[in-house]
This record gives structure tokens, sequence and C-alpha cells, in this order.
């Protein structure tokens, strides 16, 4: 612990204690602020309020740092897998070669949902958002686990519950595209891997069977593995307030994909591409969204771009960039929306609004070329970022779970609202002005 810091109100001087990080960050712990001054701190947007000390992932946002329990992202990205980054982050340590197989063999033989879900799917209209339904069928799973409901899971019914929805989920995801191309669902095959029996669900047909193509199957894992955690971004800490009141992993889970689907969280990288086809069909105007993204009387903001934490330039963002230029090489794409994107960020980064403000491009900004590349329609994109991001919320929810004294969320407010008033009887009301 440093030194308390000194807080002086009505004459009297409180000591603040300060928490200081692995990597020196510092806080003031105010646990005891209400009990001792009866005064509440107000952040809206909680930009300067930390939620929780957490061990998973290290963010520096002016050095452009991104690490999963210690390890640095570009070395995950080169060296591992999602799968060994799902058991890193949700269980702290790299696998052994005899705990990730353990691992692995769990995750595939949950490969299967129960055969009623399937009529869910043909339920919705052809036109549903498939985050709608992702959110939805994660839910709807615990109908079909009640033995894992159990509000003080045991570590094995926590594994049981972690390994089935890490399977679990990219079967929905891709049920619900199919359902979204009217057709048929296929099943995982017992010889693919984790993404390869994703790709394969998506995109064979009972016409054709999809055969992995290496180059696609690396860039998918490398783009997962750059949305598995992201510390307490909004729908991580939402999976975190909901699983506070100890509400299954389930429930947790589907809450954060219902927060992930906002335009200004994951739901950019759809918005990202349609601000670039926009602009494409605008003759390449970039100039004209950039000044509609600096005018404040309108409510446009250049997608993709910008960070609450990251006042440089998303290491997410440099990596994804780079395999755009290697993918759609190795795949001889030339896809005019990554010309655009380039010569966006190049005219955005160069303008003094942007410099100002330290808005750079975030990890939205160049996924959906590469999810493109690999015939991934626009509407999955968010999909496609809560695929990658289950392993953070999960290993979040344990985290917060497994904290001896763990409490509920419940944070407070000031009350701006009417003074104590006495109710006025129907006939005595006279004409309101309209509210
Ligand atoms: C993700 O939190 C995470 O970690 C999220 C994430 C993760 O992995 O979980 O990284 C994933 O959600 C990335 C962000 C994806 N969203 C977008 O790309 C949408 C566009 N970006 C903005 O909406 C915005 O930058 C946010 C939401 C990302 C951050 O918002 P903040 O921190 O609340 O910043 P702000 O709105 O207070 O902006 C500060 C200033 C404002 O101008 P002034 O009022 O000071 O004049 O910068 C401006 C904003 O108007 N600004 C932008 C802008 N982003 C901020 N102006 C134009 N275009 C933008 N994109």
């Amino acid at each position: 612990m440093a030194e308390a810091a000194k807080l002086e109100l009505e004459g009297k001087v409180y000591e603040i204690p300060v928490i200081v990080g692995t990597e020196q960050e510092k806080g003031l712990d105010i646990s005891r602020l209400k009990a001792t001054t009866d005064y509440i701190t107000v952040d809206p947007g909680y930009a300067n309020t930390g939620s929780c000390l957490s061990a998973i992932t290290y963010i520096d946002g002016e050095k452009g740092i991104l690490r999963y329990r210690g390890y640095d992202i570009a070395e995950l990205c080169e060296k591992s897998t999602f799968m060994e980054v799902c058991y890193l982050l949700i269980y702290g340590e790299l696998p052994t070669p005899e705990q990730y197989t353990k691992f692995k063999d769990k995750v595939l033989r949950h490969s299967l949902i129960h055969e009623d879900m399937k009529s869910f799917f043909t339920s919705y209209p052809g036109h549903a958002h498939p985050m709608a339904i992702l959110s939805a069928m994660v839910c709807s799973l615990s109908v079909y686990h009640p033995e894992l409901l159990a509000p003080d899971p045991s570590p094995e019914e926590m594994d049981e519950t972690i390994t089935r929805l890490l399977s679990k989920v990219r079967v929905l995801a891709a049920f619900a595209y199919k359902r979204s191309v009217g057709e048929a669902f296929v099943y995982t095959r017992p010889k693919l891997d984790y993404l390869s029996n994703f790709l394969h669900m998506m995109f064979t047909t009972p016409m054709e069977q999809y055969e992995t193509d290496e180059v696609i199957r690396k860039a998918l894992d490398v783009l997962f593995i750059l949305h598995a955690d992201h510390e307490q971004n909004c729908s991580t800490s939402t999976v975190r307030m909901v699983g506070s009141s100890k509400a299954n992993l389930f429930a947790s889970i589907s809450a954060g994909i219902c927060a992930l689907w906002g335009p200004l969280h994951g739901g950019a990288n759809q918005a990202v591409i349609e601000m670039l086809e926009a602009i494409a069909a605008d003759g390449g105007n970039y100039k004209k969204y950039i000044d509609k993204a600096k005018d404040k009387n309108d409510p446009f903001k250049l997608m993709g771009f910008g960070h609450r934490i990251y006042k440089n330039y998303d290491p997410r963002a440099r990596i994804i960039k780079k395999y755009c230029d290697d993918v759609l090489g190795k795949l001889g794409i030339h896809d005019p929306i990554l010309e655009i994107a380039k010569g966006l960020e190049e005219v955005a980064l160069t303008d003094p609004y942007f410099i100002e403000r330290k808005l750079y491009p975030n990890v939205d900004f160049y996924s959906g070329i590469l999810y493109r590349a690999m015939n991934i329609p626009t509407n999955m994109f968010t999909v496609m970022f809560a695929l990658g991001r289950l392993p953070g919320w999960i290993a979040h929810w344990k985290e917060m779970i497994e904290e001896p004294g763990m409490r509920i969320a419940r944070p407070r407010q000031i009350y701006t609202g009417a003074p104590l008033r006495k109710f006025i009887p129907f006939n005595q009301r006279g004409t309101y002005a309209e509210p």
C-alpha cells in the first residue's frame, strides 16, 4: 500500500487508502467513503472509477500495451492459439500439454445443442439480427442444463459450464447464420479443431464440403485472440454486474452479448464497414465524413476511431491492419474498402481535431475487412466479436464469483428530482403542460 491520500471535508481531514497495482497504477480506495464521510463520488460513464481489482488483463492506453495474464498480445498472436488463450484467460496459466488436451476434448465433446433448440432458430424471421438470436439462445442454454444453475457452483460444475459455453456458442452463431441464409444446419466434425469446425458449420452445405483454408483459419485465430479480453469494457462490466447478483453464467454472458451489440462498443465493427461502403458509394469522399465527424451538430462519429482507454494506436488495430495486407494478398483479394479505410485513416490522423483528442483507429476499424475476406456477412461481425470475447467474459465472471466477500454491484446516485410533495386528487389536477 502507498501513503494514504488526505481528503478535507467540512473542516475534517479523512485518510483515503491508496491501492497500487502490478504496473504501479494507483487508485483511491473509497470503499469506506460513504460510511465515514456520508459523501459519495459521481462519475458518469465510470471514466475515473475502478470497479474491481483484476489479475486478468493489463492495458496501458498511453503506450498502447495489452497483455493477457502478463503475456503481450503480439507474442500470443504469433506463438499461441485462441483455444490456448481461452485456457490462459480463464485459468490464469498457459496449459500443460495434458491440461490442454483435456480442455480441448471437453470443448469438443460439448459441440451439440439440444435438438429442440433447432426449432427456436426457424421461428425467427430470416432478417432477424444474429445478435438478438445469439443472446436469446445463450440464455436459453440454461434451460437444458438446470444442474449448472447453482448460485455457488463447484469448480467441477463451473468447468462443465465453461466448456459447454465455449463449445456451444460457436454452434449457436453458425446456426443463426445458416437460419439467415435459409440453409440446413451443419454439425461439428470430431476431427476438426475449434475454429475449423466453426468455419465448417458456417460454410459447408449438403452440396459442398467446406475445406479449411489455413490462411483464413490462422487469421481467424489471431482475430479471436485479439478480441479475447479487454478488462472492464462495457460488455465485460455488464457480465460482472449481472453475475454479481449470482445469476448463472449463461444469463450473465447473454447480458454481455446485449451490451456488446451497441454501435459504440462491439457493434462498431459492423458500423465501420457500413460507413466505408457509404464513403465508397460517395466516390471516396473522405473529407465529407471527416467534416461530419468533427461537426458538433452532427451525431455522426467516425466509426472504428477513438477509445476510452487507448490514447495511442490500439495495438490490436495495428496487428489486424497488417493481417489485412497479408491475408488479402495471399487470397488474391483486392478489396477497395481496405484502400478507403487506409485513406480515411491517413487523412484523420493528420487532422488537428483527431490529433488533439488522441483519436486513433481501434480494434473495430480494420477487423471487418478480414471478416469480409472470410465471406462472413456484415451483420455477423458483432457475433464474431462475441465469439472472440467469450473467454474474457467467462474469466471475469469466474474471477468475480471466486473473490472472497464478493458483493452485489449496486452503484449510488445523486437525486435531482422534485422535493417532497402531496398527492393531488385526480379531479384537482387542472391542466398540465405536456411534459
Ligand atoms: C470497443 O472499452 C473497450 O475496451 C471497448 C473495446 C473492447 O475491446 O471491449 O475496445 C471495443 O468498443 C472499441 C470502440 C468501438 N466504438 C467505436 O469505434 C465508435 C466510435 N468511437 C466513439 O464513439 C468513442 O471514441 C468511444 C465510444 C469509443 C469512446 O468514447 P469516450 O471515451 O466516451 O470518448 P468521448 O465520446 O468523450 O470523446 C472525447 C472527444 C469528444 O469530443 P469533445 O466533446 O471533446 O469535443 O472525442 C470525440 C468526442 O466527440 N470523439 C469522436 C470520436 N470518438 C470520440 N469524434 C468523432 N468520431 C469519433 N469516433
